[in-house]
């Protein structure tokens, strides 16, 4: 199957008749959810977005993504949080490790720090090559990355003077923000970002998809896996819906004083799909002084380091082990006559046949250790599959928090730092030159 959620690893934590007990309010939440009369309701576009039609923003975004693979060297996106993370993770969950050729323009991103040695040396980086720019931001008017887009603006004007505009792509909402004014102004090309969905939910629309677009990834086949999750997801409770059912174990192990959340994986390139993670399920969870906190770790790496914590640290944490049956290429372990490093007993076996045997070793010494577990397996890395398992999230987490009882679409906590950074920073106050 597509994605199968296994939880197996759970029986000395959670019995099935608490599990049963939660399927009341799944029940009500999800007819809530649907109807679109729970808390946060504003926020529920990307529910049936990936059903409804968006060939034509799509047959755009592949136009410019030819584009831009015709004219640049260098596609900068500039964004942060969920503006983003999506196309990051995906971008290097798939990406080789090791560059293959330039066919397709670099991807970089910027406006997720403050980082002036960061802009500087983007900069300088850039100084040579043909770039085009697709800046990302709902809002509009989010300083991290504002800031980046003013000073890359004024590098591109003085690079490509009048022709900069065409170089220029934003992402944003149809009608709001600083950043929708300054399209129009200067007659940006721009794609939308639907008013109902919120930055971490937004990996479907084309903050998501152009930047993947460009890099020649399969951006209707990720769409199709979204469009089978948003379907196979549709049963209203916990024992035909997993992703409902991943929600009421996460809560029923919250509740037992599991608070943190261990994402964790066997394949490298899956880090950033954890950060997306992180981002969805911590912004949306954390509130009222409550929610499981998200992390993740990438193994074998972090076996031997927070791995020692993990199997024998404070007993607080369960993990979720994300695991992908089929990766495209493998590497055998060859036969050694002289078998001097003694691992000729590995010799008929591949690397993946050995990390799948380490998954499931792994996951036997945590339960042991006393680290509840549950497993995700995904059929395939690529598009189609992505896109199925980062809505089966999607779906799981805003079940989650509106069992844990809070809106899972609102981050009234982010806008702390930002009033004392602006007050630090005297916001506000004119400049007069
Ligand atoms: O999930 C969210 O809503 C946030 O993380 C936003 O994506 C992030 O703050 C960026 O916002 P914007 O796209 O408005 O610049």
């Amino acid at each position: 199957s597509t994605l199968k959620l296994q939880t197996n690893y759970l029986k000395s934590y959670i019995q099935q008749d608490e599990l049963l007990l939660l399927n009341e309010s799944v029940k009500s939440i999800h007819d809530d959810m649907h109807n679109k009369s729970s808390i946060g309701n504003e926020f529920l576009g990307w529910l049936d977005y990936p059903l409804e039609n968006h060939e034509s923003p799509i047959e755009e975004m592949l136009e410019i993504a030819k584009e831009v693979r015709n004219n640049a060297k260098v596609f900068v996106v500039i964004g942060i949080g969920g503006s983003y993370l999506g196309s990051k993770a995906i971008q290097d969950a798939l990406s080789p490790y090791f560059p293959v050729d330039d066919t397709f323009p670099e991807v970089i991103y910027a406006g997720q720090n403050l980082s002036g040695r960061y802009l500087n040396q983007l900069l300088q980086f850039l100084q040579y090559k043909d770039v085009y720019i697709n800046v990302i931001s709902k809002s509009g008017t989010t300083t991290e990355p504002a800031i980046a887009f003013r000073i890359l603006r004024k590098y591109m004007e003085e690079k490509y003077g009048e022709k900069a505009n065409e170089r220029i792509i934003v992402t944003t909402d149809s009608e709001k923000g600083a950043l929708r004014e300054l399209a129009n102004e200067k007659g940006y090309r721009s794609f939308i970002i639907e008013e109902t969905i919120g930055g971490r939910y937004s990996v479907f629309t084309p903050a998501g998809l152009l930047p993947l677009a460009v890099q020649g990834y399969d951006i209707q086949a990720l769409m199709s896996g979204a469009k089978k999750a948003a379907i196979d997801l549709q049963a209203n409770d916990i024992f035909t819906n997993q992703a409902y059912r991943y929600a009421a174990t996460r809560q029923l192990l919250l509740s037992k004083g599991y608070e943190v959340e261990v994402l964790a994986s066997f394949e490298p390139a899956l880090k950033n799909l954890h950060e997306w993670w992180k981002q969805l399920f911590g912004e949306s969870e954390g509130k009222g002084h409550d929610g499981i906190f998200p992390a993740a770790v990438s193994f074998s790496t972090d076996l031997h380091s927070i791995g020692q914590y993990i199997q024998d640290g404070k007993r607080f944490l369960f993990e979720t082990l994300l695991h992908f049956h089929e990766v495209e290429e493998d590497c055998e372990v060859p036969y050694d006559s002289q078998n001097k490093d003694q691992l000729n007993y590995l010799s008929d076996k591949t690397l993946n046949t050995i990390n799948d045997i380490a998954t499931q070793g792994t996951a036997m010494a945590h339960v042991e250790g006393g680290v509840p577990v549950i497993s995700i397996e995904v059929e395939r890395l690529d598009e189609y599959h992505l896109g199925y398992l980062m809505f089966f999230f999607m779906k799981a987490c805003a079940m989650s928090a509106y069992l844990q009882g809070v809106n899972p679409f609102d981050q009234p906590g982010v806008e702390a730092y930002k009033s004392k950074m602006f007050e630090l920073l005297g916001k506000n106050i004119k400049i007069v030159k």
